[in-house]
């Protein structure tokens, strides 16, 4: 009886949900009212809930724990689950079998594509182009959506300086603006105008906040920093994808100020909520809960609590939310209106994906045959892992090559598949990407006899290996010893015209819990490098790795270097695009790659200091150096080669003295001056000399790609308002200064055309 009467009213509730297409907050606050009013405390605690399916397969739900908490209403959300068939089996039950019939969410890190992999996040941000990187996230979510997912855990937009930490892999590098950038693109890419339409998916930005400042770049680490810094440098991207819109945010798993971030009332509920105005949910990183335990920040029934109080609105995997907060409501410990607050923020997203409508929406087995690693999706992420790879080094242009001769494919990674997706490719079929190998072969046909050795394990210490190729990446290690393998390769490649030397890094020495303190190649594998060069056969390196590594001996030694991080699904054949010259190199780097890991953190955007070295010194005793090494990086941020020449005119202002609230342009003329076409990121820098808080020597305020044809010039043209010379100020007042500006425009960081003016 009781149960009719709960049935008619959600009846009721549900049947009044039909119009899908308002997105408006507010649009479902009576719909969400009347639903808050007839839940019981557990199933609003149910809400708060987000498990991981964890290793479910189809069949074995109905009798899991999971199913049954599902019945029983204690579940809003679950992830790690794929395949139409399980989603909606798990969603029948929610829908079908518990008391108040509200759907799930389905989550997924789904982070640089779904079964169509695009490049790790670093290299694809590698491209510049926001178009492209839009359009690799809307490919995803609708892969994604054609599973049945209907939330992704991305994009990570942790800003990092240290390529110790293996995480800087997932994120877009060390840059604010760059960065800030690709979040909106990313976001507007997932979510697309409509979230309720079925092939958009519900946006994640993570981790929040500073995640990638962790001390000594040791994953889950301390970080500390000054608000000032927090404000300029590492909030904006998070601000900009709360700009564009997206629904919901992941706390971050490090302290802030002492308090773990999935706690911290200032992070989650004064900024975000009340200064950035997010209205979304907020959900915790994987057990980031209770790991306050461990912290040192109370039990689980005291830190459940103290989340939920500072905004926190779903638990991932810990169930402190839903076992504890009973008890601290009876002590008074928390309100039942944060409670309601924090469930309806749940099924706001609900109700704004269109699951009340249609909570199989995202659960059409026709799409998943039809939709997903298709042909034109496959040829996309191709093109897009060829526009990611940053070209290092061309001397004498080995690169490109030619189509014919005998080519030695030599190297760990060469004949390696599952490793070409790289780290967090969890829908990857990692077994049918392209290899080195394979996509060289297909590109020379019968014009050109490729022969193959291994040349190297991955790393000398087997252990090490298998660490860094986990998740079914294993390389197959090669049981002889690092000379006989050695030998065999260059017996090999002594009967080549050219060598290409795929080596670097395994897919998971990269990633989440990856860190590294020697961030070089492997020594077995520059040995085998060595043994390569010793054979006098020209040597192409093509560099295989999820962070920034110490490239100086390659730099000094080996003719050319093409940087193709873990390029996607489809990486061997975009390889062979690039080293064949099909497609023109364009890529530029968007983190600095240092001479030696002690440099660490380092980036472009530095600080003068007091005691910087005068031009042209890389040692002066009482300066800001280092005794054994000079402070360049070996490529600096912005830095990337084509196989043509652009070269840069002289700046021109269209004023000198800027007026507070007026604008200012600047132009410069570059011109295509190599035989080939190609593309250029033309960078936009400045540099504020005098502020109340001390400026860095630069920072990109803007980048336009072009493409230019041989002898064909451009002129490009940035204009800027006091916006993009405001700053943080030490009360954090936001605001411009006047005084002198120098303004810079060119190919990279370091080589830049210089002009100044005066904002007045
Ligand atoms: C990671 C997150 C990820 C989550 C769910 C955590 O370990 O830090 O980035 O979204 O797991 O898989």
């Amino acid at each position: 009886m009781k149960y009719g009467i709960y049935f008619l009213l959600v009846c009721i509730v549900f049947s009044s949900c039909t119009n899908q297409s308002k997105t408006a907050s507010n649009a479902y606050d009576k719909k969400i009212d009347s639903l808050l009013s007839i839940m019981t405390l557990e199933e609003k605690l149910g809400q708060l809930n987000l498990p991981t399916a964890g290793q479910f397969t189809t069949g074995q739900a109905e009798s899991s724990d999971i199913a049954k908490k599902i019945e029983k209403g204690l579940v809003g959300g679950l992830f790690n689950i794929k395949t139409v068939k399980s989603i909606r089996e798990m969603q029948q039950i929610a829908v079908e079998k518990s008391r108040l019939k509200i759907p799930l969410l389905f989550g997924m890190d789904v982070i640089h594509g779904y079964e169509s992999v695009f490049p790790i996040p670093l290299g694809l941000s590698c491209s510049w182009d926001m178009e492209l990187i839009e359009k690799t996230a809307r490919v995803a979510a609708q892969e994604a959506s054609a599973d049945g997912i209907n939330w992704t855990f991305s994009p990570m937009v942790d800003l990092s300086r240290d390529a110790r930490w293996g995480r800087i892999s997932e994120g877009s590098g060390e840059d604010t603006y760059l960065g800030s950038e690709i979040a909106k693109a990313m976001v507007r890419g997932y979510q697309g105008d409509d979230l309720s339409a079925n092939n958009t998916i519900l946006s994640c930005v993570k981790h929040y906040a500073l995640y990638g400042a962790s001390e000594a770049g040791r994953d889950y680490n301390t970080t500390d920093m000054s608000r000032h810094r927090m404000y300029n440098e590492y909030f904006p991207p998070y601000k900009a994808a709360v700009d564009a819109g997206v629904g919901s945010v992941m706390a971050s798993f490090n302290e802030i100020d002492g308090i773990p971030a999935t706690a911290n009332k200032w992070l989650l509920t004064d900024v975000l909520r009340d200064e950035w105005g997010f209205n979304g949910f907020i959900v915790s990183d994987y057990t980031g809960v209770s790991e306050m335990i461990d912290h040192g920040y109370g039990d689980l029934q005291s830190v459940s609590a103290h989340a939920l109080a500072a905004g926190l609105d779903m638990d991932m995997v810990s169930e402190g939310l839903l076992t504890t907060l009973a008890q601290s409501l009876k002590e008074g410990k928390i309100t039942e209106a944060q409670i309601n607050a924090a469930c309806r923020r749940i099924l706001k997203a609900k109700f704004d994906l269109g699951l009340f409508d249609d909570p199989y929406r995202y659960c059409d087995e026709e799409r998943a045959k039809t939709e997903i690693f298709t042909t034109e999706n496959r040829a996309f992420a191709r093109s897009v892992a060829a526009q990611s790879f940053v070209l290092l080094k061309n001397q004498n242009n080995v690169l490109p090559l030619q189509k014919k001769g005998t080519i030695a494919v030599v190297g760990p990674l060469a004949d390696a598949a599952t490793n070409m997706t790289g780290t967090w490719s969890v829908a990857a079929r990692f077994s049918e990407s392209v290899t080195v190998l394979e996509g060289l072969k297909k590109a020379v046909g019968e014009n050109a006899k490729v022969v193959y050795a291994k040349g190297s394990n991955l790393h000398d210490d087997p252990a090490i290996e298998e660490r860094g190729t986990m998740f079914g990446k294993s390389l197959n290690r090669d049981p002889r010893s690092a000379n006989a393998i050695r030998e065999e390769a260059v017996r090999i490649a002594r009967s080549a015209d050219v060598i290409v030397a795929a080596v670097g890094e395994g897919a998971e020495m990269s990633g989440e819990a990856s860190s590294r303190v020697n961030i070089d190649i492997p020594q077995t594998q520059r040995d085998l490098l060595k043994a390569l060069l010793e054979t006098g056969k020209p040597v192409v390196l093509v560099l295989f790795t999820g962070r920034p590594l110490t490239l100086k001996w390659e730099n000094e030694n080996i003719p050319a270097i093409l940087n193709v991080w873990f390029g996607g699904s489809e990486a061997g054949d975009a390889i062979a695009d690039v080293l064949f010259g099909d497609v023109n190199p364009s890529g530029k780097l968007t983190t600095t790659f240092p001479q030696h890991v002690g440099q660490l953190p380092m980036y472009y955007s530095q600080k003068n200091t007091g005691r910087p070295l005068a031009d042209g010194q890389w040692f002066q005793k009482f300066r800001s150096n280092y005794l054994d090494v000079s402070n360049d990086p070996v490529y600096p941020f912005g830095y990337g080669l084509s196989y043509t020449e652009f070269q840069y005119g002289e700046l021109k202002l269209d004023k000198t003295e800027m007026p507070m609230s007026g604008s200012l342009t600047v132009s410069v003329e570059v011109t295509n001056t190599g035989s080939r076409e190609g593309a250029e990121v033309v960078q936009l820098y400045i540099r504020d000399l005098v502020g109340s808080v001390t400026r860095p020597v630069k920072e990109l305020k803007g980048f336009q790609k072009i493409t230019l044809k041989p002898d064909e010039s451009k002129t490009v043209s940035f204009t800027f308002t006091e916006k993009e010379l405001s700053f943080y100020r030490a009360d954090l007042t936001f605001g411009a200064e006047p005084g002198k500006f120098h303004v810079f425009v060119g190919g990279n960081s370091r080589d830049a055309k210089q002009a100044e003016f005066e904002l007045k």
